[in-house]
């Protein structure tokens, strides 16, 4: 695909969001939040679920947790605008309860589209949600900072910024996990594909 088509295939994509209503969230909603960035970004950061500023606003990550992962970006040199961002859920859950299964099933086709449109070297899954996709059965506080190579796209769990925000441990924990993205990135083409260890402990990486 070139940036045109790129381009015309993400609006297309956003169009069916905003008129998705296959899930009874739809009703409340005042945005579908259905994801930014770069169309040819390298790394595409996956979130949990819209908040109430998310909501707001239609653009995801811009309350706290946003801000969080702006300052996250900016310890490796990027600005938001060069990566591409989205959720497991591109609608807000009311009271910002978690995603109901049905819900992360209902959306999975648009972050499969997502993907396949922006086609990232990089995935980075942010909190347990996202990282129950592409990492079933693993937990968080064991797999975040590793990687695991699968179709030739990188993916990388790390903890979620809003989890993150208010506790100093996590915090530390997240904000080295982000230093390992650009060494990481730059020898992504050398990783080989998974196997049953994550890549990043099979390379002795870190
Ligand atoms: N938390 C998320 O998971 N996603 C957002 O967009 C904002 C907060």
């Amino acid at each position: 695909m070139d940036e045109k088509d790129t381009m015309s295939a993400l609006t297309e994509l956003y169009e069916e969001i905003k008129n998705c209503r296959q899930c009874e969230i739809a009703r409340y909603r005042t945005n579908a939040v259905p994801g930014e960035g770069a169309e040819n970004a390298d790394i595409m950061f996956i979130g949990e679920a819209p908040g109430w500023h998310e909501d707001q606003q239609g653009r995801p990550f811009v309350g706290p947790a946003g801000k969080f992962l702006d300052e996250l970006l900016g310890l490796i040199g990027l600005k938001r605008e060069q990566v591409y961002i989205t959720n497991v859920i591109k609608t807000r859950p009311q009271q910002n309860r978690d995603p109901l299964p049905q819900e992360i099933v209902n959306c999975r086709p648009w972050l499969d589209r997502q993907i396949k449109i922006i086609r990232p070297k990089m995935i980075v899954t942010l909190g347990r949600y996202s990282m129950a996709l592409f990492f079933p059965g693993k937990t968080i506080s064991r797999i975040h900072g590793t990687a695991e190579k699968h179709d030739g796209i990188l993916y990388y769990a790390m903890y979620h910024p809003a989890a993150a925000l208010h506790q100093q441990n996590l915090r530390e924990a997240i904000k080295a996990d982000m230093l390992k993205i650009p060494t990481l990135l730059a020898q992504a083409k050398g990783i080989p594909e998974a196997s049953q260890e994550p890549v990043s402990k099979q390379l002795n990486m870190f």
